[in-house]
């Protein structure tokens, strides 16, 4: 990709962000789009300095990642609906220095159960935890019409605190506690355990003893990549369940933000291409 005079400037902002491979995934979609940007990455101490240098440069647009997905709301000159509800950002787009804050997690992750095969709408749907990455995602799921959602978490408290204060709000009752006779079609785990141990997200979970509720009719979803399989989404393979893990996720949200960025649509089959330049390229394991 030749940079000249005209290229305009894309980033991940956050701390730490080398490990990203958003650079890598966004400079290819302009490679095979020939869209004349570049993408990369600025670890920042300061997201307020970082907002100021986006409008001060021009710069396009950005992802923004770990710490600032909130702190950066303040900044901003607009934020859509849905990122306003979350109070989380990932992806800002400066449209003549105007700067607006949208989230693609929750799209991003719907779209990667769906292009698995894995549907949501007139289902039971069991999301284990209820941090950050959960709201999203249970907000997507409520817009597709599902036959119940029921949301468990460690700390029973935050689940209860996510019903109230924003699902109530929007006129959908999700329950809180786990039922073993449920019949639950898709089971998700938006906990990060699993992430550096093999622990079940469950184990402290009131009610749950086991994943035998678990079994070949089930679909089963892990938010977590890294490591590719985690005992929870091991566990479910082995009960017969259909599993995917976190990283149609990251790629999805990361289609999504560039198809902001430069306001174009990428091609129908960007999910295989870039998830097989990834892999080729040893950026994904
Ligand atoms: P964030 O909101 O930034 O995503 P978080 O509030 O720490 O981070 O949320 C992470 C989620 O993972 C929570 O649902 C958390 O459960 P608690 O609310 O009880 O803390 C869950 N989580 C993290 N480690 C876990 C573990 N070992 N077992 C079960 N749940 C875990």
């Amino acid at each position: 990709m030749l940079i000249n005079g005209h290229t305009k400037q894309l980033a991940i902002i956050g701390k730490p962000v080398e490990h990203s491979f958003s650079p890598q995934m966004h400079n290819f979609f302009s490679e095979i789009t020939k869209n004349n940007y570049s993408y990369s990455a600025w670890e920042t101490d300061s997201i307020e300095d970082a907002i100021k240098g986006i409008r001060a440069m021009n710069i396009r647009g950005v992802n923004v990642t770990a710490p600032y997905k909130k702190d950066v709301i303040q900044y901003l000159d607009d934020v859509d609906d849905t990122a306003l509800l979350l109070g989380s950002v990932n992806t800002v787009v400066n449209s003549n220095g105007r700067l607006k804050g949208y989230n693609t997690d929750a799209e991003g992750f719907y779209r990667s159960l769906i292009n698995a095969g894995i549907n949501i709408t007139g289902k039971n749907i069991l999301v284990i935890g209820a941090g950050g990455a959960a709201q999203p995602a249970v907000m997507r799921f409520v817009q597709a019409k599902p036959k119940s959602i029921t949301v468990v978490n460690r700390t029973k408290s935050k689940a209860d605190k996510m019903r109230c204060d924003i699902f109530e709000k929007l006129g959908f009752d999700i329950n809180t506690e786990f039922d073993a006779f449920a019949n639950y079609d898709v089971v998700i785990n938006t906990t990060s355990a699993g992430m550096t141990s093999s622990i079940l997200p469950t184990v402290e979970i009131d009610g749950i003893d086991n994943l035998d509720f678990i079994n070949s009719e089930c679909a089963a979803a892990d938010m977590i990549y890294n490591p590719p399989e985690t005992l929870f989404l091991q566990t479910a393979r082995k009960k017969g369940a259909k599993t995917i893990n976190g990283l149609g996720m990251l790629i999805y949200q990361g289609i999504i933000a560039y198809e902001l960025f430069t306001e174009t649509n990428l091609p129908d089959d960007i999910y295989e291409r870039v998830k097989e330049y990834l892999i080729k390229e040893k950026i994904l394991r």
